[in-house]
């Protein structure tokens, strides 16, 4: 299990092997179920510095970000050429730059006061970076400070968790389904992708499914 000091010592020691330094193709794929309007607001929770945010701004879209690592936000920010101003609040760093806000803390002290007009959010590496409790916890708190009729655009991994550790932690639709009971859920996609995860099959992990869902806090 992952305390939060472990992710604050992975970003030190460089060990971000989820990072990606291209959009999330599924984030491409499927942004439409947002329904986003002109200059919409997007949440991402656990954002790291995730080059989806860049991919939002450049849809247009406003960004809220919340993130433990002071080292992933200033990364974000200097790797991507975004000159910023940084200013302490309750809780949290708050870096502000041009149509993006990163705070920087524990998701868990955020409240619905930080998220303004946010009308969508969107969720990967996130929940399944959380072990069982959290996720629970994860969940119910986004439960509590989004806003109504907010959609959200999730994307998990499911795998038998008795053959190998996470995280990322195998999250499948039965969980999806409890977690956000009060949501609308529709899975938008479902697929083994074990011939692209060679750590997983070379650990013998019989499938690997990447899943991505449209959850919607009905009004
Ligand atoms: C698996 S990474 C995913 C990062 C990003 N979503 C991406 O796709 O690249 C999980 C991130 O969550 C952050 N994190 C973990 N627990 C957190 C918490 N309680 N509050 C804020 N960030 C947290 C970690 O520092 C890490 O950057």
């Amino acid at each position: 299990m992952k305390k939060m000091t472990d992710w604050i010592q992975r970003w030190k020691d460089g060990e971000t092997g989820w990072h990606k330094d291209t959009p999330n193709d599924k984030l491409v794929k499927f942004i439409d179920c947002l329904q986003l309007e002109r200059a919409a607001t997007v949440l991402v929770p656990l954002c790291g510095k995730s080059q989806d945010m860049v991919y939002l701004l450049e849809q247009g879209y406003k960004v809220i970000g919340v993130e433990l690592s002071e080292v992933a936000v200033t990364a974000f920010f200097q790797e991507n050429a975004m000159p910023y101003t940084v200013q302490e609040a309750n809780n949290f760093t708050v870096y502000n730059a041009r149509n993006i806000r990163i705070f920087c803390g524990d998701f868990f002290n955020l409240d619905s006061g930080h998220l303004g007009m946010t009308s969508a959010l969107y969720d990967r590496g996130a929940l399944i970076a959380l072990p069982e409790d959290l996720r629970v916890k994860y969940a119910q708190h986004l439960y509590d400070i989004i806003p109504s009729g907010c959609r959200i655009l999730l994307l998990t991994l499911n795998y038998p968790q008795s053959q190998i550790s996470g995280p990322p932690f195998a999250v499948d639709e039965a969980e999806v389904k409890s977690l956000f009971e009060w949501f609308e859920c529709q899975q938008l996609e479902c697929f083994n992708d074990i011939k692209n995860e060679p750590k997983y099959l070379h650990a013998g992990v019989d499938f690997i499914e990447r899943a991505t869902y449209c959850l919607h806090k009905e009004e």
